[in-house]
């Protein structure tokens, strides 16, 4: 890895944020918070429903299962359009959060460099077209357990992504 590669910051967004994109920021930081190239990892969600809130106890349970056992959050709400700004990699669990974050970024004029910035999580599983997350909030505990399958291994491969394209850069 070049020692001056810039070292870049990443944003989980669902709905709630109480479900998915606190796991994907669980996830994620057990694997990468000390890593040289990862500044920043954070949270949020499209809608404001549970502002404050802790992560739901199913997604801590699943978190804690695997190991996780130190990780905290309060749910809120991104802010427009500071997170657009300040975040490299905005990651967004289904279409509908990309559309949602989309929508924002375009009727706040905010252009396409930042537009960019929105991804599907999914795209760095590795399977052509992507991945939703999809929302276990009215399921059963079995979709917490799909969730956690796939961040697990989105995070590997945003790792993986984010290593490349410093090596490229460097
Ligand atoms: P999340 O799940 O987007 O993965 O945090 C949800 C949590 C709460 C609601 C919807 C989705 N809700 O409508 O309250």
């Amino acid at each position: 890895m070049p020692s001056d590669a810039q070292p870049v910051s990443i944003l989980f967004v669902c709905l709630g944020n109480i479900c998915r994109s606190p796991m994907a920021e669980g996830v994620f930081r057990s694997l990468a918070s000390s890593h040289p190239l990862i500044s920043r990892i954070d949270s949020c969600g499209t809608g404001a429903y549970h502002a404050g809130d802790n992560p739901d106890p199913r997604t801590m349970a699943v978190l804690r299962a695997n190991g996780i056992k130190d990780y905290k959050h309060k749910a809120r709400k991104v802010r427009v359009p500071q997170d657009f700004e300040e975040f490299d990699y905005v990651l967004a669990m289904d279409g509908m959060n990309v559309a949602d974050l989309r929508g924002m970024v375009k009727r706040k004029g905010l252009g396409a460099e930042v537009g960019g910035k929105v991804r599907l999580f999914g795209e760095f599983g590795g399977r052509s077209g992507g991945e939703e997350v999809g929302d276990p909030y009215y399921g059963g505990d079995d979709g917490f357990e799909v969730a956690f399958e796939q961040v697990v291994r989105f995070s590997r491969g945003l790792l993986e992504v984010v290593e490349r394209e410093a090596e490229e850069r460097g």
